[in-house]
């Protein structure tokens, strides 16, 4: 039985033995990076500064929910807005495992550039035990290298702190209850953002559309779930396919993208079944999507996929 309490203590305990100077922690708004950091900052204050990256990867609103939850958690929190820098690296790169490499490179090049700014000696995570399972770090075959892991590069030159390392998601979303953390019921976003939900290439246009695409789902699924229609799935998005095919708008010859709807339920997202969706929710989401993004696609599909052999992520 995992007791969150004796965690909680034994986890802060740890870290104040082990960090004597400044630490910074990468909070992506998960609820990962958030208990890591509370738990951070109930061991060592003021030596711990957040830094939160606008990669432009992020969800709908995302940014100013993150910035206000953090900073009503009393930490202390730096944002650093970097789109740009996100979308020129990405440039022309669609093989995902690339795409996973660059962005966590660049998140830690970033994270480079605060260290200096602040002097920081350690670097807080919120790793977890599938993210260093599926990533290699085990016995098993690389599925994926998960942002946290993948993209370390070998010189880096800050101490890593993972508090989180052992755990399984549904551990982590208990200590989060414990701390009173908002975000704990939340449903889980990758690392890599929007980019691995965007197939092929990653453009500023191709990210508005799969972020758009999943905020409708995210509106009918809570919508639904709320009237009673459905249960709330564990994980619930859309992602972008660069697969084109012939529509028709109006009485218009249209050619546009598709976007596949995912919803699945999990414990620990190491395996997953598909959540049995009614047709009247997924006609909806098809049918605002088709409509709000009228220029670039033209046709909605739902994955009945379960993990294995899928993966949730499309990437
Ligand atoms: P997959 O797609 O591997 O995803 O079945 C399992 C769970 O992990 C999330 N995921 C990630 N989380 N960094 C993360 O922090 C990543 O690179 C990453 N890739 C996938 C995914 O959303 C699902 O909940």
């Amino acid at each position: 039985m995992f007791d969150s309490a004796l965690f909680i203590e034994e986890a802060a305990q740890k870290m104040k033995n082990e960090i004597d100077d400044i630490a910074i922690i990468a909070c992506s708004g998960g609820v990962d990076s958030t208990v890591a950091a509370v738990i951070a900052n109930q061991a060592v204050g003021d030596k711990l500064h957040c830094v939160y990256v606008d990669t432009g990867l992020m969800r709908k609103n995302e940014t100013k929910d993150i910035e206000d939850m953090l900073s009503s958690l009393g930490l202390n929190l730096t944002t650093i807005f970097a789109e740009e820098r996100y979308l020129e690296a990405l440039k022309g790169v669609t093989e995902p495992e690339i795409k996973r490499k660059i962005i966590g490179e660049l998140f830690i090049r970033i994270f480079e550039e605060e260290q200096d700014k602040v002097n920081a000696k350690y670097l807080v995570q919120g790793t977890i035990a599938p993210d260093w399972i599926e990533s290699g770090g085990g016995v098993r075959d690389t599925i994926k290298s998960h942002h946290n892991v993948g993209g370390l590069p070998e010189e880096i030159d800050l101490l890593v702190v993972e508090p989180l390392r052992d755990l399984y998601k549904d551990e982590v979303r208990e200590l989060a209850r414990k701390l009173d953390i908002k975000v704990a019921e939340r449903q889980p976003f990758p690392g890599p953002g929007l980019a691995i939900r965007c197939l092929g290439a990653v453009t500023k246009e191709r990210v508005y559309s799969v972020r758009e695409a999943c905020s409708i789902v995210e509106e009918e699924f809570e919508i639904a779930a709320e009237k009673g229609k459905m249960q709330i799935p564990w994980q619930y998005f859309a992602a972008l396919l660069p697969v084109k095919s012939v529509g028709v708008h109006g009485d218009v010859r249209a050619y546009g993208e598709t976007v596949v709807v995912r919803a699945v339920q999990s414990l620990d997202g190491m395996s997953a079944k598909f959540s049995e969706i009614p047709y009247e929710v997924l006609q909806r989401i098809s049918t605002r999507i088709t409509n709000s993004l009228k220029e670039s696609v033209n046709r909605v599909v739902y994955d009945i996929t379960h993990k294995p052999p899928g993966t949730i992520e499309w990437e």
